[in-house]
């Protein structure tokens, strides 16, 4: 990982591209087979699912159509304003589908909590979260999440699609920021 600059900002890695990529493979195939009885739509939350989602895709190996969301509850900030705003919604009907979401972590569960209450009022059949990282201690809001791919502490991580004011999607590791960098 040394030639990534931004390497330097931060204090640990916490997922390599190879560890990811395993856990990427057993969701993919719970939920492969989870699903072969269903109507699936996968969802992303943009910006930060795009990366996590794009692999996890090659790994669901059923008929499916994609969708794709974009809220904000952040700003540039490491905490949750609390409040979700819709930037962009969904643009194909979930009217009927088995809708499986894909977020890149759960912290408060506040906008899963909203998109989930979202997506059923829009007539989802079932709605189903899945989340690479799940960060169980900082809930706010009860979210039932059916598959993750790893339980984190409370640290602010970024890399692998998750950013810090922007940067650091492309990185292909996830690891927990230095302090400095975000205060
Ligand atoms: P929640 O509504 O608090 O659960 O926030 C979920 C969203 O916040 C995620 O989709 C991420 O975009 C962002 N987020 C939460 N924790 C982190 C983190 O540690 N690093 C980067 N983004 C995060
Ligand atoms: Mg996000």
């Amino acid at each position: 990982m040394g030639e990534y600059n931004e390497i330097n900002d931060f204090k640990e890695v916490l997922f390599t591209r190879e560890q990811i990529a395993d856990m990427t493979k057993s969701l993919g195939k719970k939920i492969t087979q989870d699903f072969s009885e269903k109507d699936l739509m996968v969802m992303g939350l943009l910006k930060g699912s795009i990366v996590f989602m794009a692999d996890l895709l090659r790994e669901i190996k059923l008929p499916c159509v994609l969708d794709f969301m974009a809220v904000s509850s952040y700003g540039n900030g490491t905490e949750s304003q609390g409040r979700v705003q819709i930037l962009k919604d969904i643009s194909e009907s979930v009217l009927g589908k088995d809708v499986l979401i894909v977020e890149d972590i759960i912290d408060s569960g506040v906008t899963l909590n909203f998109i989930v209450n979202h997506l059923k009022n829009k007539g989802a059949k079932s709605v189903t979260l899945c989340t690479l990282i799940n960060k169980p201690e900082r809930r706010k809001k009860e979210v039932d999440v059916k598959y993750i791919g790893a339980d984190i502490p409370n640290e602010f991580i970024a890399g692998y699609g998750m950013d810090y004011a922007e940067r650091y999607r492309n990185l292909p590791f996830i690891g927990v920021l230095k302090e400095e960098i975000y205060s």
